[in-house]
């Protein structure tokens, strides 16, 4: 006699393959681009957790669905985890990025009263409901672009009360939709206007009245470690101060300087040292005998017009396991799409498909502290996945420019289906 099928919510049926990193991180040179690609697998979920992965034989021998998705011969993958952005603002800066084509740079453009600057009148003026209904919108378009876990990070409110005004807002945007948000308190993004003749006035205020109130709303304080903003004593007693109520760190660091922002990020033990564009040997060495993972993200400095990207391939070869990310901002990359990211770490730093897709899924995961619990697609997991029409995992990077994406499941639920409503992909 059939033993009798076991009840699970969904299954996920008919993909060509399903591609994942395996384990709680992609760390080492040689793990980095080991994935696990099962052809003809697919993926059994129930409450919100996945419990097989398998032949859709297999699966349909063993379990008996509430709903079935085909995949129709698409690649399945884990639900993408975005490691760095800034997406609470209110305002664009697409006047800089003429200032920019026309020959200006970034910090000239900063100089000038432009930069990060030129957003904090758009999150001082908005208020909190606007803000969060604007986050919600780009939230959409994340997770249509198959982001399921995003660090976002404030930064352009720059007074204690907009910066935790930018804390409640990733709060009532992270109850309000499925992409799962882990906030970032980014008070020391650069020193405000009206603190440029005492610096060190805004340092104090964000040491001592900042980080303490962020602590509950926040899991991790940054900094952008840079000449122009906070240089390096300064960026260490702001960490320190951090860490101290309890906040974890990440960091902006030698993104266009080489300032040894990662040996301080290595000092500190932070959760991640994020850009690194200008990262020497020496740093390299001291972020992996620290365990910090770092955060690229390649399409900034393509899209600063800055002449040196990060040196990726050495950073592996140091036995670190990067992860990859949008930075999504206003200022130096409006861009939301992590299979971009994905083919410009393969264009850019000669990434494989392999190694892209361990950094934009479990290594960022593990930059957040989350590779436990997602980030590849593996029996206990969180049942984040995301369904493509690609017909194999190489095509992650091979084509450019458009989405893939054909559905995304996240705790177990189907929440967005190309050409549907946000409703109906819900219902
Ligand atoms: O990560 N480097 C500092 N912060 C952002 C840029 C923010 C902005 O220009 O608004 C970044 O690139
Ligand atoms: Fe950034």
């Amino acid at each position: 006699m059939d033993t009798p099928r076991k009840a699970v919510e969904l299954l996920v049926v008919g993909a060509s393959e399903v591609a994942t990193p395996l384990g709680t991180t992609g760390r080492g040179g040689a793990d980095l681009g080991r994935i696990a690609v099962r052809p003809g697998a697919g993926i059994a979920c129930d409450r919100g957790r996945i419990v097989a992965v398998a032949s859709d034989r297999e699966l349909r021998e063993r379990y008996a669905a509430r709903s079935t998705v085909d995949a129709a011969g698409g690649v399945v993958i884990p639900g993408l985890v975005d490691a760095h952005t800034h997406p609470v603002f209110d305002g664009t800066r697409e006047g800089e990025f003429e200032q920019r084509m026309a020959g200006a740079t970034y910090l000239e453009i900063a100089a000038a009263g432009g930069g990060i600057r030129s957003s904090l009148a758009g999150v001082r003026a908005a208020s909190a409901e606007v803000l969060t209904a604007k986050l919600r919108q780009r939230l959409d378009r994340f997770l249509a672009l198959g982001t399921t876990t995003l660090e976002a990070k404030t930064g352009y409110g720059l007074t204690v009360v907009d910066e935790l005004k930018g804390l409640d807002v990733i709060a009532a945007a992270d109850r309000a939709h499925p992409v799962d948000l882990v906030a970032t308190c980014l008070g020391a993004h650069s020193v405000p206007p009206e603190h440029s003749a005492d610096p060190l006035r805004w340092e104090r205020i964000v040491i001592e009245e900042l980080w303490p109130a962020a602590a509950s709303r926040a899991q991790f304080a940054d900094v952008f470690t840079e000449r122009s903003a906070f240089g390096l004593d300064s960026s260490r007693r702001l960490m320190q101060a951090a860490k101290a109520v309890g906040l974890g760190v990440r960091m902006h660091v030698d993104q266009l300087t080489p300032l040894g922002g990662a040996e301080l990020a290595a000092e500190l033990g932070a959760a991640s040292a994020d850009h690194l564009e200008h990262v020497t040997p020496r740093g390299i060495e001291a972020l992996a005998r620290a365990g910090v993972v770092p955060v690229l993200c390649p399409l900034v400095p393509l899209y600063l017009r800055e002449p040196q990207e990060a040196p990726a391939r050495r950073m592996v070869e140091g036995g670190l396991a990067p992860a990859l990310a949008t930075d999504f901002n206003p200022g130096s990359c409006y861009c939301m799409s992590l299979f971009e990211v994905m083919s410009f770490a393969a264009l850019r730093y000669g990434f494989s498909a392999a190694e892209a897709l361990t950094g934009a899924t479990l290594n960022a995961a593990a930059s957040l502290g989350l590779a436990a619990d997602r980030g590849s697609l593996e029996v206990g997991k969180r049942a984040d996945l995301v369904i493509t029409d690609l017909p194999n995992h190489h095509h992650l990077t091979y084509e450019v420019g458009r989405s893939p994406v054909v559905a995304v499941v996240k705790d177990g639920r189907v929440v967005w289906r190309r050409g549907a409503s946000y409703s109906e992909s819900q219902a």
